[in-house]
């Protein structure tokens, strides 16, 4: 395992309800690995025992309010919630890396953009961009065109459910180069990942590639979950009802290569973040990946 830069994520709070904590938690170290990070065996045992499922009813309601939870989410928290990703080198790197000539203009999808924390640090970190926002929360979205920096020739934010609606009504098919899924798989039923990332694929170009980051197997936010917020495996429910999945990188490969899509990286971040009021330490896990559309055969 080798370390590299440091960067800022979403994390959750005590309840399990998402939090960022940049004030509190510091970040000591990062790392990759290719392993699930194995726990020590009181937290085996914890999971274990933690078999006991939401009812069958509560999780359809669930399913049919999750839009609702998600807008109430950004009802409650406005803008404030999660800070923006100036951390997100990686993907300004990898949108370097997707330019087949230096000035090209690139054009990139936001999938579940949220209020914008990516998108606007993006957008004046390169202005060589045309961003499509989408996100499930018309609030969301709302705050997103309100922002300041919020302008039409280099962004256009729409509101949609990746999973329903089709983004080429939105998004021309095969004009992205790049499109990001930061934190959102993990919001969608397992059911319906695949509907997403299908969806995806239809205005991805041949050669366009997906930059995934979300939460991985025994995260810490994981872990922390009380007994009854189970809704299946790896699968939770937090206090405000919206949900978090937590990802295998062989679950992301199976995913992504059934919709068609070839494998470039997938692998385990560990970020381990000291909340020194509490003086906790906190092991974070995140899955990073990578997967592009191949060039069709000719
Ligand atoms: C944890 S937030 C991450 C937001 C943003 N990507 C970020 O990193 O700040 C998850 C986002 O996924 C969105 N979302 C959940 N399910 C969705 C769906 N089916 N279609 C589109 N967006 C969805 C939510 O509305 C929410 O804004």
């Amino acid at each position: 395992m080798d370390s590299y830069a440091l960067d800022g994520d979403t994390s959750a709070g005590k309840d399990g309800s998402i939090c960022d904590a940049p004030t509190t938690a510091e970040a000591l170290f990062q790392k990759k690995s290719d392993q699930v990070i194995s726990v020590s065996p009181e937290v085996e045992q914890k999971l274990q025992n933690d078999h006991v499922l939401v009812s069958e009813f509560k999780q359809m309601k669930l399913e049919t309010d999750a839009q609702k939870n998600w807008d109430l989410f950004y009802k409650r928290n406005s803008t404030n919630f999660f800070k923006d990703r100036h951390w997100t080198t990686r993907e300004f790197e990898e949108l370097k890396a997707c330019r087949k000539f230096e000035n090209q203009r690139l054009t990139i999808l936001e999938a579940g953009c949220g209020v914008g924390n990516c998108l606007f640090p993006l957008l004046e970190e390169d202005p060589r961009l045309f961003v499509y926002a989408c996100d499930f929360s018309p609030r969301a979205v709302q705050f997103v065109k309100q922002n300041p920096s919020y302008n039409t020739n280099t962004c256009k934010a729409f509101q949609c459910d990746l999973t329903k609606d089709n983004l080429t009504e939105n998004v021309p098919a095969e004009s992205v180069d790049v499109a990001t899924l930061i934190f959102v798989l993990s919001a969608i039923h397992p059911d319906k990942m695949h509907l997403a990332i299908s969806n995806i694929y239809k205005v991805l170009k041949p050669g366009g590639c997906v930059l995934f980051r979300d939460y991985g197997l025994h995260d810490h936010a994981m872990i922390r979950f009380k007994p009854g917020s189970k809704l299946g495996e790896n699968f939770y429910v937090r206090q405000d009802g919206t949900r978090s999945y937590f990802f295998t990188k062989e679950l992301l490969q199976s995913l992504f290569t059934t919709a068609g899509y070839t494998e470039v990286s997938n692998e385990y971040v560990l970020r381990e973040t000291v909340n020194k009021k509490e003086g906790l330490c906190v092991p974070r896990v995140f899955v990073q990946s990578k997967f592009y559309k191949p060039l069709q055969m000719l």
